[in-house]
This record gives structure tokens, C-alpha cells and sequence, in this order.
């Protein structure tokens, strides 16, 4: 949610700093800060709202100094405000923070007691005056350690400090930490993303640890205080993928891209000439898994949804659903015989990791599907099969959605193949259609236009409504989730059938539904719902990859997505419903990559 940069050089680092902190405004842009030693004292700067006015702010009042941390906040304690933006300093120490302290409130009275006086409502305060009492009898790394120790939440931490102007400190647990190397400089990052451009040499602290950077070194420490190395990864720049170009955003760029993905991640998995899919290493022999239990949030989710779709369509294996947040608390019945797949873009989001370690504990076998493969969850994972999609920074995931349906198609046909579910007959058409899924994507784009007519129907209205059966059903609670978080407006996802169980009471003169109706066994039934729709004055906007030509007089706005098989509906269809609440976003002139109140990565739960 937060992002974190920390550096350690032999030159002047506020430039660097608030460079990278644009990088990571992904994660939060409530408020933004950067505090580094000058001239033996703590100098920080704070604005609230975006990383541009900090920049304003240091333009008028420069920062110097060769060590500093820098935040952008999303908030949890306390409003966006310049009072609560991170970082926060007593005389001794400066701290920045990614996560929740749970037990906040005791420590504060605990220090009130004591006459320490709060300056802002963050949790995060408690961690800069617990560390300033720990100093009085400690130097800065055993002052930390036992702060840690009072602390329980989550946590990554930049700290510096005034008497000790060469070091950063850092330190992880439940929030993503990394740590980059260069030749006369360190640096600390809240991802691995805000890093790269500065260092391709990065280490992922895991959790309970600690490290101490200064522009030469980097020790790292596990909870009990003994040193530990860590392995050095090199990553890829990726810097086409990180940059807008000529887009008007990330998003539309991203949105873009997808044939692209698309064809990154078939051929990533798929034996064009041997017509066959590279996935090994089954943690479970493919044959014996039970049943396959899928788990995510958000969007990751409604992939979930889908496959849930696929597996029982092809496979003989039985498909749950979790949302991570709930399946987490639940009292589950793991079963070493189930395959527990994990779903997540960034590999951080805090729940999804909670039940991948749930799973661990219970030593059930685990799979990540994730975009980022060097996140925690793909680090802690048994099995990891990566989606390529590349570095996703608009809030709202769309080429990572895309990624994720693929692979977890190409993963439900591989394992419908080997359980001998299906023919080779069957499988081999299904890897000819994956083949050219990239270009049929590509023609969904052509929709564009079109879209942007219909997004303007939506400018006046209250409200909307998103309908689809079987496959249709999670791509309607996907396009409604990408409306309501990128344009604000309300917008309820249903399965049609549901309507007359109470949604039909919405319906009133005018109101925008979108029905999504592919040439499937649902498309009649689908037609019936929508009428009830319309006897009650809904506004249809109907997407569908039926070439029938007439099907109602009384659609209003009509749009049809290249038809490959009914399996990849739920594939192309997704690519409309994205540009529509892309374009609904523009036209109510919305932040699109960063909605109001969102993050990309949720790393508190
Ligand atoms: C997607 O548009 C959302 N912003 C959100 O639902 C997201 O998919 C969810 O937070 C899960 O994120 P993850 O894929 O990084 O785990």
C-alpha cells in the first residue's frame, strides 16, 4: 500500500529519492515525505497529497544530505495530512513505515506515561518514540531489535539516525522489503520496482528480518540478531514495460498491450510444433489431486471464478473458491490431497499471502500464479507459474486479469489432458486456439469507438448493472468492479439468473445494464433475463460473440468480440468491459491509474 525508499550514498540523495518515490505513487499518493541528515540533523519534509508538490517544496527549500528515507502514504491511522504523511521524526531518529501496528494505542498510552508527546494520529509514531527511548541505552541496531519486540502488526521499516548520519536501517515483517546494491551507493525499497532504475542487484529480506545499509555495506540480520546472507538477484530492467510512452496513462497502455501478454504467456507455456504445454513438476501427481481450491482477491478472485468454470467444465477434478481475507479466518479442512492455488497480480496482497501460509503450516501443497516472481507469495509458494505479463502500475489490473484467465486455462487443459479427461483431438484444438487467442484479442480492441459511444450513456446515470451466466458471471463482476473503482459510479455485478430474486427492484427507467451474452449454452436464458430488464426500462448494452443478427429491437447499444470457442469467452469479452469503465473514467475526468481511496498493492489486510 505504502511505498518506501531509502538511500545510502557518497552524494546528495533528495533527487533520487523523490524520483523513485514517483515510481512507487502506485502504491499510495495520500501524502508523500523524504527525511535525510544535514548537517547532523534530522531534515524532513512533508507534504499531503502527491509526490509533485514534495518536489515543489524541495525545489524552494533544498535537502541535502548523502543518507535519507522517503515515503508515499496510503492511509490506514489517522487522515491524508501533512501532520500524518510518513516520515516521522523525533531528535533522534526518523522512521517510515508500510503497514499496521495492531497494538498502537497500548504503546502510545505506555509513552504518554512516560511524557513522550505525539505529534500526529498515525500507528506508526509509537515505532519513532519507542526507538528514541531505546537509544538512550542502546546503539541504533540493538534500539531497533528491541522496539521490534513490542511491536505486533505488520511492518516494513526505513529508519536513520541523527547520531549515527551513515546508516539506514531496515526491516520487515508481513510488508515487502527490498534491499539493491550499487557501487558507492545502497538502497532500500518497499518493491523491487522503484529500485530498478538505480540497480539491478536486489535481496528480498524475509520475514523477522533486518538489515543496516550504509553507501559501502549491506548487513543483514535474522531475529535473533545473528547475521545472515542473502541471495542476489538480478533483475531484468523491463523499462518498455515501465514507462507510459505516448498513453495518455498506464492503464490505456496496459489495456494495449494485451494481445502482447497474451502471446508472451502462450508462448511461454505452449509447444507450438509438438502441440503440447510445458508445465512440469506437478506438486501433486496430477492424477491423484482431489481438488483444486483457488483463492484471491479483487480481481485475482474473479479469475479464480472463471477457472472455477474451466476446471469443471473439462476436468474431472472438483474446483472451490476462496476470497483470501475470508478463507484466512475460516475453520478449514485442508487436505494434503488438494491443490491450493494462489492468485495474485503483485504477489504481495497481505491475505493472499495469510493463506498461503496457512497452507504452509498445514503442509498442504501450494501453487502461486503471480506477475511478480521475485514477491513474497511466489517466494513462499510450493509450485509458481508465473503469468509474464510484465510490470502492471495502473491500479486496476487488466493485463494481469488477462495473464492470469490464460494461465490458468493453459494450466485446467494440461490437467484435464494428463487425468485423461479429454482427447489429444481436443487438446491439440484447444493449444491451436490458445495460439491464436493473441490476435483475436487484438481485434477486441478495435471496439474502442464504439465504446466511447456507450461510455457517454453512463455520464447521468445513478447506477448500473452487469449481467452474465455460467462464464459470463465473473467477467460481469469483473467489468462492474473495473467500473465502480475507476469511474465512481455504482455499478453490481450479478449472475442473470438472480434478478428476480431481488436486483429487478433496481431497475428503473433508463438505468445502464450491460448483458453479457456469448453463443453458449446460457444465451437464451440470458436473452429471457435481459427482457425482464427491459419491460422495466433498462438501457441494454449488450456484448456478445453471437453473429446472429437480430436479437432484440430494444438493445440499445450492441457490440460484438470475435467468437473462438465458448472456453475463451470469458477472455475476449473482458477486453470490452476494460475500455468501457476506462472510458466512463476519461470522460468523468477520473485519476485513472490511481483511484481515490485504492492501491496496487494491498499489503495490509
Ligand atoms: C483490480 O483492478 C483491483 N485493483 C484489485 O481488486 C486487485 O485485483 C486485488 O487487490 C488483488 O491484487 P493482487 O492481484 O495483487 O493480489
Amino acid at each position: 500500500m505504502c511505498g518506501i525508499i531509502g538511500i545510502a550514498s557518497n552524494r546528495p540523495v533528495s533527487t533520487n529519492i523523490i524520483n523513485s518515490l514517483k515510481k512507487l505513487e502506485y502504491r499510495g499518493y495520500d501524502s508523500a515525505g523524504i527525511a535525510t541528515i544535514t548537517d547532523g540533523y534530522i531534515n524532513e519534509k512533508k507534504c499531503s497529497g502527491r509526490v509533485d508538490e514534495l518536489q515543489k517544496i524541495l525545489l524552494k527549500t533544498p535537502s541535502n544530505g548523502n543518507i535519507g528515507i522517503g515515503h508515499v502514504r496510503w492511509a490506514t491511522h489517522g487522515i491524508p495530512s501533512i501532520v500524518n504523511a510518513h516520515p516521522h521524526s523525533s531528535d533522534a531518529v526518523s522512521v517510515v513505515h508500510n503497514g499496521i501496528i495492531e497494538n498502537s494505542d497500548e504503546i502510545k498510552k505506555n509513552l504518554e506515561t512516560k511524557n513522550f508527546k505525539f505529534k500526529s494520529q498515525t500507528d506508526t509514531e509509537v515505532i519513532t518514540l519507542l526507538i528514541t527511548e531505546a537509544l538512550n541505552d542502546s546503539k541504533p541496531l540493538e534500539a531497533v531489535f528491541k522496539t521490534l519486540k513490542k511491536l505486533k502488526g505488520s511492518f516494513a521499516l526505513g529508519i536513520i539516525f541523527k547520531n549515527y548520519e551513515n546508516i539506514i536501517i531496515g526491516a520487515r515483517r508481513g510488508s515487502p522489503l527490498a534491499v539493491g546494491y550499487s557501487n558507492d551507493e545502497n538502497f532500500l525499497g518497499s518493491d523491487s520496482y522503484a529500485l530498478k532504475s538505480m540497480t539491478n542487484k536486489i535481496s528480498y529480506l524475509d520475514d523477522g528480518e533486518l538489515c543496516v545499509l550504509t553507501k559501502d555495506n549491506v548487513e543483514f540480520f535474522n531475529q535473533n540478531k545473528k547475521k545472515i546472507n542473502k541471495k542476489i538477484h538480478l533483475v531484468s530492467e523491463d523499462l518498455n514495460t515501465s514507462e507510459k510512452g505516448n498513453f495518455k496513462n498506464f492503464m490505456s497502455k496496459e489495456i494495449s498491450e494485451q494481445p502482447i501478454t497474451a502471446k508472451k504467456c502462450v508462448s511461454e507455456y505452449v509447444d507450438k510444433i509438438k502441440k503440447d504445454i510445458n508445465i512440469y513438476n506437478f506438486p501433486i501427481k496430477p492424477s491423484e489431486i482431489n481438488k483444486i481450491v483457488l483463492i484471491g482477491c479483487g480481481t485475482a478472485y474473479h479469475s479464480c471464478l472463471v477457472a472455477k468454470y474451466w476446471f469443471e467444465e473439462i476436468t474431472s477434478i472438483e474446483a472451490e473458491i476462496d476470497v483470501a481475507s475470508e478463507f484466512r479466518y475460516r475453520n478449514l479442512k485442508l487436505n494434503e490431497k488438494n491443490l491450493y492455488v494462489f492468485l495474485s497480480q503483485s504477489g504481495e496482497t497481505a491475505d493472499t499471502s495469510a493463506a498461503l501460509d496457512i497452507c504452509k503450516k498445514n503442509k498442504v501443497k501450494t501453487c502461486a500464479i503471480v506477475n511478480v516472481v521475485e514477491s513474497t507469495i511466489a517466494r513462499n509458494a510450493d509450485w509458481v507459474l508465473p503469468i509474464h505479463a510484465g510490470p502492471e502500475i495502473g491500479v486496476a489490473s487488466t493485463k494481469a486479469f488477462l495473464g492470469q484467465l490464460i494461465v490458468l486455462f493453459i494450466l485446467c487443459l494440461k490437467l484435464s489432458f494428463m487425468r485423461k479427461d479429454i482427447n489429444k483431438e481436443f487438446y491439440n484444438s484447444k493449444i491451436d486456439d490458445l495460439t491464436k487467442l493473441p490476435d483475436e484479442i487484438n481485434k477486441c480492441l478495435k471496439s474502442e469507438t464504439n465504446i466511447q459511444l456507450m461510455a457517454k450513456e453512463f455520464l447521468d446515470a445513478n447506477g448500473s448493472m452487469f449481467l452474465g451466466r455460467g462464464f459470463s458471471y465473473p467477467i460481469a463482476l469483473e467489468g462492474a468492479l473495473k467500473l465502480k473503482e475507476l469511474s465512481y459510479l455504482h455499478a453490481e455485478g450479478y449472475p442473470a439468473g438472480e434478478m428476480k430474486h431481488g436486483p429487478l427492484a433496481l431497475i428503473e427507467d433508463g438505468l445502464p445494464v450491460v448483458v453479457i451474452a456469448p453463443k453458449d449454452k446460457y444465451f437464451e436464458k440470458t436473452l429471457s433475463n435481459m427482457q425482464e430488464v427491459i419491460a422495466r426500462g433498462g438501457k441494454i448494452f449488450f456484448f456478445t460473440d453471437n453473429k446472429k443478427k437480430s436479437i432484440s429491437e430494444n438493445i440499445r447499444f450492441g457490440l460484438r468480440v470475435p467468437f473462438l470457442d465458448n472456453l475463451f469467452s470469458p477472455i475476449l469479452l473482458t477486453v470490452p468491459l476494460q475500455l468501457l469503465a476506462y472510458h466512463v473514467a476519461l470522460l468523468k475526468n477520473c485519476d485513472i491509474d490511481k483511484p481515490r481511496n485504492l492501491a496496487k498493492s494491498v499489503t495490509v489486510e
